[in-house]
């Protein structure tokens, strides 16, 4: 079945399929990466297809990150995606960092001259679907056995199996990998080569129904774990508390949660209650750096998560692949519509520079922030963050970085 207008159908004429479609680029996964850039293509006038693997209502209810750079924002307006955002979305001037006997803010506006804003990636794919359906983009949802072929030659395409079981053959001038990290694209660069490091903990993501006891969000090392609080809307709330990898949920109350919160987002000391609600969603979040180079090969391009993973601590995630999928649009745009080539040449390069530096970025918040190694680490960390609210050149250097890098560094 194919979701939203109709791709142009050849039928059965000489591959052997039951359906050939073809299209300008073939978009491997809907999610915030895939969509958008369908979204962007199509403003340049360039035809996509979007394949993906799960249903469309499972896309649409995925609970993922919420904090939106400022240059994340200017686009998404700029696409006209900006109507609920605009309406919905909490600008946020900066966040809080603490630990045990103090507690400091630091103001993103004072330190880089930009805000951060409170959306839920769940609303960004929301308004990027709605906006799909709008237009009646084509799209093929619970498509299995997804495989690009011939990758390094002007005629690449893409087969699958569509939710009717009828074999599917793309083919495209340009495929664009947005298959995440489990998709089957990064596969398919010539001589890739993986960076990776693993942490020995995780997060225990907890969404509950209660106002937040914030105004912005709170960073909290204890000597316990780390714990953060952010929020979704004025009514809804987001915890997260650093456990082991191999946590048991199960071993997870309510009660449990909201006890461990309290302690170690330091409500108790500093005379502030955390207010509790009804907890809707609770899971346990792996974490991980990952980069996979190079971003191209021949007529692939990889885009968000399927180059590269963060772990979520400063929420870099979501904004790195818009970023991609920022510069993407431009150079495949620049190709298709005017034969230039050299944004895309320049693509893999452009964007890793930037990946690289929200790479180091996340791990060096991750590393401050987390309880790990031994005592004497627990001492490097809190000198860290002494230093980091105590020098007007270290708070603009996480100021900055937070708030969103240019595109091109
Ligand atoms: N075939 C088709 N689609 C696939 C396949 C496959 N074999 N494997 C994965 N996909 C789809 C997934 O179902 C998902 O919808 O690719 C999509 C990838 O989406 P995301 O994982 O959300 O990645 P991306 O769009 O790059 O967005 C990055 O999302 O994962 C978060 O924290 C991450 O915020 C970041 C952002
Ligand atoms: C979230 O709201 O889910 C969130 C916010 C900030 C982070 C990570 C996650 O650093």
């Amino acid at each position: 079945m194919v979701s939203g207008g109709a791709p142009r159908i050849l039928g059965d004429v000489f591959c052997g399929k039951d359906l050939l479609v073809r299209t300008r680029v073939a978009i491997i996964g809907a999610g915030p990466a895939g969509l958008l850039l369908s979204h962007l293509l199509d403003l340049e006038g360039i035809e996509s297809v979007l394949i993906e693997r799960q249903t469309e209502d499972y896309v649409r209810a995925r609970v993922r990150a919420g904090i939106l750079e400022a240059g994340t924002v200017d686009l998404l307006k700029q696409a006209g995606l900006g109507d609920r955002l605009a309406a919905e979305g909490m600008e946020h001037r900066g966040i809080y960092l603490r630990w045990p006997g103090e507690r400091h803010h630091l103001d993103f506006v004072e330190l880089a001259g930009r805000s951060v804003t409170v959306y839920g990636q769940t609303e960004v794919t929301k308004d990027l679907m709605d906006a799909r359906a709008k237009a009646g983009r084509a799209a093929f949802y619970q498509a299995s056995d997804v495989v690009p072929h011939d990758v390094e030659t002007s005629s690449p395409y893409v087969t699958f199996v569509d939710v009717d079981g009828r074999e599917v053959r793309v083919d495209a001038e340009i495929i664009a990998g947005c298959d995440g990290f489990h998709g089957p694209s990064r596969g398919a660069v010539l001589g890739g080569q993986d960076w990776e490091r693993t942490y020995p903990f995780a997060w225990l993501g907890v969404l509950a129904d209660v106002a937040p006891s914030t105004d912005e969000l709170i960073y909290a090392w204890h000597p316990d774990g780390f714990a953060m609080h952010s929020m979704r809307s004025p009514r809804v709330s987001r915890f997260y508390l650093q456990v082991r990898p191999d946590e048991d949920l199960a071993a997870w109350s309510d009660d449990r949660i909201w006890t461990a919160l309290s302690a170690r987002l330091g409500a108790d000391e500093e005379g502030w209650t955390l207010k509790t609600g009804p907890i809707t969603e609770k899971s346990v979040l792996p974490m991980r750096s990952f980069v996979s180079t190079p971003m191209r090969s021949g007529r692939l391009f990889l885009a968000g998560d399927a180059a590269h993973i963060v772990p979520p601590t400063g929420a870099k995630g979501l904004n790195l692949a818009v970023a991609d999928v920022a510069l993407l649009s431009s150079a495949l745009a620049a190709w298709l519509r005017s034969g230039s080539e050299s944004l895309a040449s320049a693509y893999s390069d452009t964007a890793l520079r930037r990946v690289w530096r929200c790479t180091h970025f996340s791990w060096w918040m991750t590393t401050m922030l987390h309880r790990h190694g031994d005592d004497f680490d627990a001492q490097l960390q809190l000198s860290q963050l002494s230093r980091t609210v105590a020098s007007d050149a270290a708070a603009s250097e996480l100021a900055q970085n937070y708030a969103g890098l240019p595109l091109s560094i």
